[in-house]
């Protein structure tokens, strides 16, 4: 009767589960990242959450913890320099989890726990190639090739969202890069490029909110209620990410990519540019055959059952 702690560390939320051999998730909870100066402040906390998720289940015996996190290193068991997370530099967190849980810990970051997740219990089951690309407070991607995730010399490939899809372009707020796809096509991008396009359409709907509650969930109301100005927010949006989609598809040639994250739920106004444009810019040898995907698992569910999965692993 084992079970193994899956935790999905995300830039604005964790959220965590009991889960059983057959991908099961017995209990789950969550917490805020955010607010912790010290990652080890933030450890007891999560500690105490989960304890009372544990003692909830006397029949269950804990085999061990696995962690997607954000610039996660499943090799070193490291989070470096994550540009989402309030602890700089690098910080030991799998040791840091062996230590208060008293259990093994594997770490992978977490779009690859994302990608593991949908290719075990989920969306992408029985496929062998194909990436996983998860808009949220950041952008981040699970790059499955030939069965396999892809790490890379030293294991942190596959970040797609930091890739530059317009040279010269937006800066990043937290490296130094110009134009990536995360400063673009995650949360905090669109909020950007919907203030910014709000400022200059003064009669759109989008002007009555307040400045912090401009997101993509209200942008997507706006654009129900019919103003193109949202409307447009997503098509701007949709292209962006169709153009950078058409570069990893020519660089893996996935079965499918798999789309994931709050602002998938804008539907169509974001998918239909997407697609529109990722097919526009392919070869024709890779046009029409890339199916786009929506992840079929609950929100943080996928991470947290690859998470899980890297316990059974070892
Ligand atoms: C990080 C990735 C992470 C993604 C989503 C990015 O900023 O570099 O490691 O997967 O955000 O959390
Ligand atoms: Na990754």
């Amino acid at each position: 009767n084992e079970v193994a702690i899956g935790i999905d560390i995300g830039g604005t939320n964790t959220k965590f589960g009991l889960v059983n051999h057959r991908g099961e998730i017995l209990q789950k909870g969550s917490l805020k990242t955010t607010g912790y100066d010290k990652v080890e402040d933030f450890i007891d906390e999560l500690y105490n959450k989960i304890k009372t998720l544990v003692d909830m289940h006397p029949e269950v015996s804990v085999r061990g913890v696995g962690v997607g996190a954000p610039n996660a290193n499943y090799y070193k068991g490291t989070i470096e320099h994550a540009p989402n997370l309030s602890w700089k530099g690098v910080v030991p967190f799998a040791k840091l989890i062996t230590e208060k849980f008293e259990k093994p810990c594997s770490i992978t970051n977490d779009a690859n726990a994302a990608a593991l997740g949908e290719m075990m219990y989920g969306a992408a089951r029985g496929m062998r190639d194909f990436i996983m690309i998860t808009l949220g407070t950041g952008v981040g991607s699970g790059i499955i090739s030939n069965g396999q995730l892809i790490y890379g010399h030293d294991g942190f490939a596959g970040e797609l969202g930091h890739t530059i899809v317009k040279p010269g372009g937006r800066r990043h707020w937290s490296t130094d890069s110009e134009g990536s796809l995360e400063a673009y096509a995650s949360a905090s991008g669109i909020s950007i490029t919907a203030k910014k396009l709000r400022a200059e359409f003064p009669s759109s709907i989008l002007n009555d909110f307040p400045e912090d509650e401009i997101n993509s969930q209200t942008v997507f109301e706006c654009a129900e209620k019919g103003d193109d100005i949202a409307k447009e927010v997503f098509r701007y949006t949709g292209q962006i990410l169709g153009e950078a989609l058409a570069n990893f598809v020519m660089f893996s040639s996935p079965e499918a990519i798999l789309l994931f994250g709050g602002v998938i739920k804008a539907g169509d106004y974001i998918l239909k540019p997407t697609k529109l444009h990722m097919e526009k810019n392919l070869l024709p040898i890779f046009r029409n055959k890339v199916k786009l995907v929506t992840s079929e698992l609950d929100e943080a569910d996928a991470a947290i059952l690859g998470a899980s999965a890297l316990v059974w692993e070892k």
